[in-house]
């Protein structure tokens, strides 16, 4: 099992029983208690085989837009069981949320010890790509390679989303932000080119209170700014209506956009549209006009709190190859 580790404490009591045990990779004492120390104050995950560490992960941020792989150890009998790829998952999907643009790690080049040339091998299965060697970073008989992995692609800013309904952090989101995430709705494909789907971006504090008055029971009471979205229910064609297969497709790309840019959202339809019809009331309060209908309500903020993916039914229940089942 693969746990976040909160204490300092716990962290270097972990971080000091692994590298003692891998002294192959981690030789020399200097630097072996310097990532002790360091571990203290990282971002640090454990995987556990009952209460028995068996490896562990940190992280440091080393610029505004990437974070380091600073450490790494899994004990050598637990390896080829997986254990690296689960906390480097972790780790990644933190960052990832966190809204950070890369990761990169350092090791010595391959070529040069076996251990190592495994350790290359590792990190080139989990997706790094070679950015730079550096000869002289460590000294002449340790090359330093540096690997790098974008955390943001269309594909990896799709597993990494999901539904956020915590509390956010009181930061502005600039308009720039807020402007790219609406342009994305609006990129969004329409049936027949209709472009049913408007959105009001709603980010003056005063709109967004009385906003968030209509909302009751109250959900994305935080958030620093929302994104309503309008719809026009007009035929396509004949008496073909697309107009729900248009607003789900711009909200998806939204909430994409939305988490590429480092904030979380939720897909708030279900809550406003019921038997209450909240979704009126907050029509009436940004002037919605006659033939258009809000559907659904986008928050934008940074999150404040943790959250987790929601189980889903195993891919391959859901997957089928040239036939059913
Ligand atoms: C059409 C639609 C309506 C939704 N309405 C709500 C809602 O009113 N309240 C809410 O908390 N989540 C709502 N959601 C979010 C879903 O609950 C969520 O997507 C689902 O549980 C899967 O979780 P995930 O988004 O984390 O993958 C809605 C999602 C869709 C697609």
């Amino acid at each position: 099992m693969i746990r976040f580790i909160e204490a300092a404490a716990e962290r270097t009591a972990i971080a000091r029983e692994i590298l003692e045990a891998l002294t192959d990779w981690f030789e020399v004492e200097e630097s072996r208690e310097q990532y002790i120390a360091d571990s203290a104050q990282q971002p640090f995950w454990a995987s556990f085989d009952g209460d028995t560490a068996e490896g562990f992960l940190c992280l440091k941020e080393t610029g505004k837009a990437t974070v380091e792989l600073a450490v790494m150890g899994v004990r050598k009998e637990c390896h080829r069981k997986g254990i690296g790829r689960k906390l480097f998952a972790a780790a990644k999907d933190y960052a990832s949320r966190k809204g950070y643009d890369f990761v990169q790690v350092k090791t010595v080049r391959s070529g040069v010890y076996a251990d190592y040339d495994i350790t290359n091998e590792f990190y080139k299965s989990l997706g790094f790509k070679e950015l730079e060697v550096l000869p002289d970073y460590w000294d002449e008989a340790n090359p330093c390679q540096i690997y790098v992995m974008a955390l943001k692609s269309a594909l990896g800013t799709i597993s990494t989303r999901h539904s956020y309904r915590g509390a956010f952090l009181q930061e502005t989101v600039p308009e720039e932000d807020l402007l790219a995430i609406a342009r994305a709705g609006i990129d969004a494909p329409s049936g027949c080119n209709k472009q049913t789907t408007d959105v009001i971006v709603v980010n003056d504090p005063e709109v967004l209170a009385r906003l968030k008055e209509q909302i009751d029971p109250p959900v994305a009471n935080t958030a620093p700014a929302m994104i309503v979205v309008l719809t026009r229910r007009i035929n396509a064609y004949r008496d073909k209506c697309f107009a729900v297969q248009d607003y789900s497709a711009a909200i998806e790309n939204m909430l994409l956009a939305i988490v590429e840019l480092g904030y979380q959202s939720c897909w708030y339809e279900g809550h406003i549209t019921d038997d209450d019809r909240i979704c009126d009331k907050i029509a009436a309060v940004l002037n919605v006009p006659e033939g258009y209908d809000v559907v659904c309500i986008l928050p934008v903020g940074k999150a404040a709190d943790d959250f987790h993916a929601p189980s889903k039914r195993p891919f391959e229940e859901r997957v089928h190859f040239n036939k059913w089942g």
